[in-house]
């Protein structure tokens, strides 16, 4: 079982599509075990795009992530750090592919409506910039073994 961080970035709050995209992590069967809006403060933004810090896109970036409020939340599953980014598909709006969430929902490359953490590293890196441990609530759904089996294999 992974945990991975999103944050479903202001565009999809200005949209109105919180709910069709919380959702659509739901249907996959992932588990939320964290959630929780914010208007994130500047500083908070640089600190999760740091490795992006001195790109030609960096600034807007950081001035977009803080132009209106964002979902984050914690999602489960198995080899969810994987599945989650598949479900987003490529950065860019324009060439993700149909049925991802950025390929239905987005055209741009900035305004791509979620984040996700690209690796088991950076999963719990930022699942510690975001939440408390005590914030992060552990149970199972009665659904969850009709949604994947425990050995995975
Ligand atoms: O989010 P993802 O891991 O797919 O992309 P990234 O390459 O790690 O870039 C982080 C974020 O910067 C993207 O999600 C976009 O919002 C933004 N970005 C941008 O504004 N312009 C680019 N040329 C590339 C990324
Ligand atoms: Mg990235």
């Amino acid at each position: 079982m992974e945990r991975t961080l999103i944050i479903l970035k202001p565009d999809t709050l200005h949209r109105n599509l919180v709910g069709r995209i919380l959702t659509r992590f739901e249907d996959k069967g992932l588990r939320i075990t964290a959630l929780r809006m914010q208007w994130s403060s500047r500083e908070q933004v640089e600190r999760h795009y740091e490795v992006h810090r001195g790109k030609p896109f960096y600034d807007g970036l950081v001035e977009f992530m803080t132009a209106g409020p964002v979902i984050l939340a914690v999602l489960e599953g198995p080899q969810a750090i994987t599945v989650v980014r598949n479900l987003l598909g490529a950065t860019d709006g324009r060439k993700a592919a149909p049925g991802t969430i950025r390929g239905d929902f987005g055209l741009d490359q900035r305004m791509n409506l979620v984040h996700a953490s690209d690796g088991p590293e950076t999963a719990k890196t930022e699942i510690e910039l975001f939440f408390r441990p005590d914030e992060i609530v552990t149970y199972e759904r009665a659904t969850d073994r009709w949604v994947a089996r425990p050995d995975g294999k």
